[in-house]
């Protein structure tokens, strides 16, 4: 990505009055016109259908900076942004809405001297996704990809489908109106800064990558713990559960990062071409083996920093006998020449004790006990924790003898981290995936076959789990590290999950 402005583009905000809109995309916009990111002639226009003027949306969109942007801002700086702001009153499900939305483009084009780049950004629920795709094209508003004239491009934020077939159906529908060059499928954990310096980590050091394989790594675990409930999202979750919501996407992606080749070119397709080789090499498991390598959590009442919290069945929305899950745990197998044998172990929790994502590389213990006849019995493994939330850095829990006339070996950790180097203030993930999409650089947006093979890996588990509903739900009280089964699934291979 360069550092130059990105090219001048109208932004079509679909949802422009919904909460991601309020919450990420406006503040994060702010913050790239506050940079100097965005071109002057750059416009930003709300989609939605409860927004009356142009007056309205931005007084709407000052509130939600003051509440959810990222720095203070002075009068002079919202006014100048404000300027950049319109809506388009229209109703996503009338053909007629977008008709109208052309015609506000062009006048909005002609009258910033724009040539017509569009990006749009649809922050809708996934259901009208395709439909909203398909109105675009048959509105003429999508530009060909080919050719030297103004570009179009569409974001579409996750989930992107249900299942391995509605995800393939909508792929069909997107892509009656745009090609895959001109699709970027969001996934904010590739935008966070963290995920983006495991590959320099991995890569842009000579040390670690001859260790990364099956010769020197143990097991792999990677943990998304939230504190966070479902948070007023019970009826998308009674649809979704955890292992849709998080697993599927999120946790694969970090996944991939982790146990991908080194691409021989830091280049989107490239890359994408890696992280999908790492998807079709994990193992697929049988129904039995599914029901033996998963663990589905339900959080029950409980507390978190001291607050009591109620249960899942008990918030709004959500069926009093509910069988979704908000915790998931996962053994994978992934078989290729570096990772065979290597099992890697996934959790996602809601009402979590902490909130916090890490992976965390454990190595073997060194072939011989060489301090055994001094007393040291076990030596703990290396490990290496690569934060990638909240408290940024990385770890690395290596063996020192503690001082002192006998042979006592302590864990100590070399600790690295991104607030005490590189100042508090990391950018927020999507700052980062519009510059890229307004820039036409796809490397950190999910390509089609990324995800269609992200589905049907989890689609084995949710059709197993289907006929296989839980029994023991809820089964976790909120405030703890989920249930007794995800202890045991490491338990059963010698292993323990970390705190931490
Ligand atoms: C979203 C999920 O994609 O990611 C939420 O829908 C989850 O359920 C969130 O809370 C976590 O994102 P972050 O950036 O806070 O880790």
């Amino acid at each position: 990505m360069s550092s130059a402005p990105a090219p001048a583009a109208t932004i079509v905000i679909f949802g422009g009055s919904g909460d991601l809109a309020r919450r990420k995309l406006v503040p994060a916009l702010f913050e790239l016109h506050c940079q100097g990111q965005l071109a002057p002639e750059t416009a930003i226009v709300g989609f939605a259908r409860s927004v009356d003027s142009d007056e309205a949306w931005r007084a709407d969109l000052r509130s939600a900076l003051a509440e959810f942007g990222q720095t203070a801002h002075g009068e002079e700086e919202w006014l100048a942004f404000a300027g950049r702001l319109f809506h388009a009153r229209g109703d996503l499900k009338q053909t007629q809405s977008f008709v109208d939305l052309k015609a506000r483009i062009e006048a909005i084009e002609a009258e910033r001297g724009l040539a017509g780049n569009r990006l749009f950004y649809l922050a809708i629920p996934p259901s009208g996704i395709g439909d909203a795709a398909a109105r675009l094209g048959e509105a003429g508003l999508v530009h060909p990809a080919e050719g030297p004239g103004p570009w179009s491009r569409l974001v579409v934020e996750k989930p992107f489908g249900h299942d391995l077939a509605s995800a393939r159906e909508l792929n069909e529908k997107v892509h009656a109106s745009f090609r895959e060059r001109q699709i970027f499928r969001i996934d904010h954990y590739l935008g966070k800064e963290t995920t983006q310096n495991l590959l320099v980590f991995r890569l842009g050091n000579g040390i670690f990558e001859p260790l990364w394989n099956r010769r020197y790594v143990d097991h792999v675990q990677i943990t998304v713990a939230e504190t966070l409930g479902v948070e007023g999202r019970g009826k998308f979750y009674e649809e979704s559960g955890i292992f849709r919501d998080i697993v599927e996407n999120h946790m694969l992606q970090l996944l991939c990062l982790v146990a991908m080749e080194p691409p021989v070119a830091f280049e989107a397709n490239v890359v994408r071409d890696e992280k999908v080789k790492v998807l079709r090499s994990i193992r697929p498991q049988t129904p039995e083996e599914i029901l033996r390598d998963t663990v589905r959590g339900q959080y029950a009442a409980g507390s978190i920093d001291g607050r009591p919290v109620p249960g899942y069945r008990q918030e709004p929305n959500v069926a009093p006998a509910s069988g979704r899950e908000t915790y998931a745990a996962w053994k994978l197998q992934i078989e290729n020449w570096r990772w065979a044998g290597v099992p890697f172990y996934l959790r996602a929790g809601k009402r979590l004790p902490k909130r916090v994502t890490e992976i965390a590389i454990t190595f073997k213990t060194p072939p011989i006990a060489l301090f055994r006849r001094a007393g040291v019995l076990v030596q703990e493994p290396n490990v290496l924790v690569l934060r990638i939330q909240p408290d940024e850095g990385i770890a690395l829990r290596i063996g020192a003898k503690q001082p002192g006339p006998t042979m006592r070996v302590e864990t100590v950790k070399m600790d690295f981290k991104y607030s005490e180097h590189f100042g508090e203030k990391t950018p927020d993930a999507y700052e980062r995936l519009l510059l890229d999409a307004l820039h036409g650089d796809p490397t950190l947006f999910a390509r089609r076959d990324e995800v269609e093979a992200a589905w049907e890996l989890v689609t084995a588990v949710l059709d197993v789990w289907r006929e296989n509903p839980a029994r023991d739900l809820p089964n976790y009280e909120a405030g703890t590290w989920g249930p007794e089964g995800a202890m045991e699934l490491l338990a059963r291979d010698g292993r323990r999950w970390r705190r931490p």
